[in-house]
C-alpha cells in the first residue's frame, strides 16, 4: 500500500521522476486530492466566511466549520478541546505564549522545554521569560538522544507554570514519552504543550487520552498546504485567555471606546483566514484516513531503521540520534565532509536531504557538532530510496577521503 504505489497519488514524482526525496521532515508533497481540492474550491467556491449571508460565503462557512470538527477527530479530541486555525505550529505556540503565559508568569517562575526543543518551541518561551523575569529550565538529552525522566522530574518545581515538548524530535527522531511526560507534570498541577510538528502526520494522536493541554501542528507537515496549522486546546485554558492578535471577525462587539470579543475560537482568528489552507488540510486529513496510522507509523520507522543499519556500517558515519524509539528520521556525520557538502552532493545525485543545525541550535551546542545531514522519511519512500541514499554516502565518503 506505501511505497510505490501511493508515490502515484503525488504528481511531484511525475514531473520529477529521478526525485529520491527524504526531507520529509522539512515538508511533505502533496497528494492530488489535496492539490484538486484547493483548486475546486478556488474555481467554484471562493467566498469569504462568517461574513457574507448570500449561497457561496455560507457553504464556505459550513465547510470551513466541518474542517475543526475533522481535525478534533483526527487528533482524538472531544468536547473538552477547541480547535483554532493557525498559519501553523510556530504560529500556534506564539499564540500560548502571548495568550497563555504571558499573563500567567512572574518573576521568579520557570518555564520547562527540553534541550532538543524546535527553535519555535524554545524562542516564544525565551522571549516571554524574559520580559517577565521567569527562568527557562531544561530537561537534558541523553547522549543517544533520550530524555532523562529522572531530571525532568527533579527539574519541575512548584515555580513551573507550563511544560512544552515536542513529541518527536526533528533533528534525532527521537518519540518522546509524552503520555508520561504529561502524567508527571499534573501531579504538580503543570499544563502542558505539545509540538506535534513531525508526529502529527505518521502516528496515532490521542490528545484527550493523553490529557494533553494545548497540542500544535502544521498542515504542509502532513501532506496539506503550508500557511495553515492548528491548535488544539482544552476550551478550560482557551476560555481564560485573551487574543493577542486583533481585527475582524474575532469580535462581538466594538465601538470607539472599547470591544467586546467574540467566543474561542473565533476570538483567537482575527482577519480573514487561510480559507483555502483549512479546506486543503480537510482534504490531507480524508488522505491520511484511508490509513491506519499504527502501519504508516510502522512503516516509516522500519524504513528509518534500515538507513540507520545501512549507514552505520560505514566507519566514516557518525548516527546523531540513536534512541531505540525513532522515527524515520536519521540523523548523520560524514567523516572529513561538512553537513552542508554532504547534502550538496547529494541533491547533485537528486537525493533531497536537510543538512544545518534544523533550527535547533542549542541542542547542536551541546552535541559539539555543526550540524547533521537528515534524512527524514515518509509513506511514498522505499528501500530503493534509502539504497540510493546509502550508495550516494559511499560516494561521498569517497569523494572527501
Ligand atoms: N522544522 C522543519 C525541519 O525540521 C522545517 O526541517
Amino acid at each position: 500500500m506505501f511505497g510505490e504505489e501511493i508515490k502515484k497519488q503525488f504528481p511531484i514524482f511525475q514531473h520529477h521522476p529521478d526525485l529520491v526525496y527524504l526531507d520529509n521532515a522539512a515538508t511533505t508533497h502533496k497528494p492530488k486530492m489535496v492539490i484538486d481540492a484547493i483548486q475546486h474550491f478556488y474555481e467554484r467556491e471562493n467566498a469569504n466566511i462568517h461574513r457574507g449571508i448570500y449561497d457561496l460565503a455560507s457553504q464556505t462557512s459550513i465547510k470551513y466549520e466541518k474542517v475543526r470538527a475533522q481535525v478534533a477527530r483526527f487528533l482524538g479530541a472531544n468536547e473538552e478541546y477547541a480547535i483554532v486555525y493557525t498559519s501553523g505550529t510556530t504560529a500556534s505556540i506564539n499564540l500560548v505564549a502571548s495568550s497563555f503565559l504571558l499573563s500567567r508568569l512572574e518573576m521568579g517562575d520557570e518555564v520547562l522545554i527540553s534541550e532538543m526543543e524546535h527553535h519555535a518551541n524554545l524562542i516564544p518561551w525565551q522571549m516571554v521569560c524574559k520580559r517577565k523575569g521567569a527562568i527557562l529550565k531544561t530537561i537534558p538529552v541523553s547522549k543517544t538522544g533520550e530524555l532523562d525522566l529522572a531530571a525532568y522530574q527533579a527539574v519541575l518545581s512548584d515555580r513551573t507554570k507550563l511544560v512544552a515538548i515536542t513529541h518527536i524530535s526533528n533533528a534525532l527522531g527521537t518519540i518522546n514519552p509524552i503520555e508520561e511526560m504529561i502524567k508527571i507534570a499534573h501531579r504538580q498541577g503543570v499544563p502542558v504543550l505539545v509540538d506535534g510538528a513531525q508526529s502529527a502526520a505518521h502516528y496515532p494522536m490521542q490528545v484527550k487520552a493523553w490529557d494533553c493541554d494545548f497540542f500544535t501542528f502544521s498542515g504542509h507537515k502532513l501532506f496539506g498546504p503550508t500557511g495553515i496549522g492548528v491548535l488544539c486546546g482544552k476550551k478550560e485554558w482557551l476560555e481564560q485567555m485573551q487574543p493577542y492578535q486583533f481585527g475582524g471577525d474575532m469580535i462581538k462587539k466594538v465601538n470607539f471606546e472599547s470591544t467586546t470579543f467574540a467566543k474561542i475560537p473565533q476570538r483567537f482568528e482575527a482577519g480573514t483566514t487561510n480559507i483555502a489552507g483549512v479546506i486543503g488540510l480537510g482534504s490531507a486529513i480524508e488522505f491520511l484516513e484511508q490509513f491506519d496510522k499504527k502501519e504508516m507509523a510502522n512503516y516509516v520507522k522500519q524504513l528509518g531503521k534500515y538507513a540507520q543499519s545501512e549507514l552505520a556500517k560505514m566507519d566514516e558515519v557518525e548516527i546523531i540520534g540513536t534512541a531505540p524509539n525513532k522515527t524515520g528520521i536519521c540523523s548523520f556525520l560524514v567523516k572529513n565532509a561538512h553537513p552542508h557538502d554532504v547534502a550538496t552532493f547529494l541533491g547533485s545525485a537528486q537525493i533531497a536531504v536537510r543538512a544545518g543545525h534544523h533550527c535547533t541550535q542549542p541542542l547542536m551546542d551541546l552535541l559539539g557538532i555543526p550540524g547533521t545531514t537528515r534524512a527524514s522519511f515518509s509513506i511514498y519512500n522505499t528501500k530503493t530510496d534509502v539504497n540510493q541514499l546509502v550508495r550516494a554516502v559511499k560516494e561521498v565518503i569517497f569523494f572527501f577521503k
